[in-house]
C-alpha cells in the first residue's frame, strides 16, 4: 500500500505550480464594477474558446458573474506598477469576508476600482487602462469544486493594448496554492 503523504507536504508540492496572476472584473446588476485578482485561470478550449476561472464560493466577483454573466481578464505587465495595482485589488468587496474581523471592519465595502483608470467594454466588464491585454467573456458553466466554483466563459472579445512581459505568481511572489 502507498503511504498517503501528509497533508503539509502536499501544500509544499503544490505550492511550486507556477500561475499567471490576473485582475478578473465583473459587474453587479447595479452597475458597480468590481475587480479582484485571480492565479487560477486558464484556456479550456480552443473551439470554442472558452477559459475556467476558479472562484472562492464567497466571492463577491462569482456572485456578480452569476447575476450578469459577464467577465473580464485583465492581463498584467510584469513590472512595478502592476504590482502596486494589483495590490488594490487583494482585498475582498465584503470587508465580512476576511476571517477574523471585527467591528466596522465586518461591515466595510471596498469600492476597488474607485480612483483607478478604467473603461467599460460593450458588455460592461471592466478594463484596466494598465492592463497590457484583455479578454471579455460570458460565463456558460458553474462547477462546484469544494471550496471554489469553476466558471466557464466563453471569450467574446480581446485585445493585446501594448507588448510587455506579462505577470506571473513566479515573477509577484504570492502565493495561492497549496
Ligand atoms: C496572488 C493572489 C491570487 C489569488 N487567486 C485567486 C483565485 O484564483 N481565485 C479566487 O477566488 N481568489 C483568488 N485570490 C483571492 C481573491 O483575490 C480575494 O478573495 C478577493 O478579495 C475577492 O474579491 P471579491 O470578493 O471582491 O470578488 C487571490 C489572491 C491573491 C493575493
Amino acid at each position: 500500500m502507498v503511504a498517503v503523504t501528509p497533508e503539509r507536504k502536499l501544500e509544499d508540492v503544490m505550492e511550486k505550480m507556477p500561475y499567471g496572476m490576473y485582475i478578473v472584473g465583473s459587474r453587479a446588476l447595479d452597475g458597480e464594477p468590481n475587480g479582484m485578482i485571480a492565479d487560477w485561470v486558464m484556456q479550456v478550449s480552443f473551439s470554442p474558446r472558452l477559459l475556467a476561472v476558479a472562484f472562492e464560493n464567497d466571492a463577491h466577483t462569482l456572485e456578480n458573474i452569476r447575476a450578469d454573466g459577464v467577465f473580464t481578464l485583465n492581463i498584467l505587465a510584469q513590472d512595478a506598477e502592476s504590482m502596486h495595482l494589483a495590490s488594490r485589488f487583494a482585498q475582498p468587496y465584503y470587508g465580512k469576508k476576511v476571517k477574523g474581523r471585527a467591528g466596522t471592519a465586518m461591515t466595510e465595502v471596498h469600492h476597488k476600482l474607485e480612483g483607478i483608470a478604467y473603461a467599460l467594454t460593450g458588455s460592461g466588464g471592466p478594463v484596466l487602462d494598465l492592463a497590457v491585454a484583455w479578454l471579455e467573456c460570458f460565463a456558460e458553466h458553474f462547477i462546484s469544486a469544494g471550496d471554489h466554483t469553476v466558471v466557464i466563459g466563453r471569450v467574446l472579445d480581446g485585445r493585446i493594448e501594448r507588448e510587455a512581459e506579462v505577470m506571473t505568481s513566479t515573477y509577484s511572489g504570492w502565493p495561492y496554492s497549496g
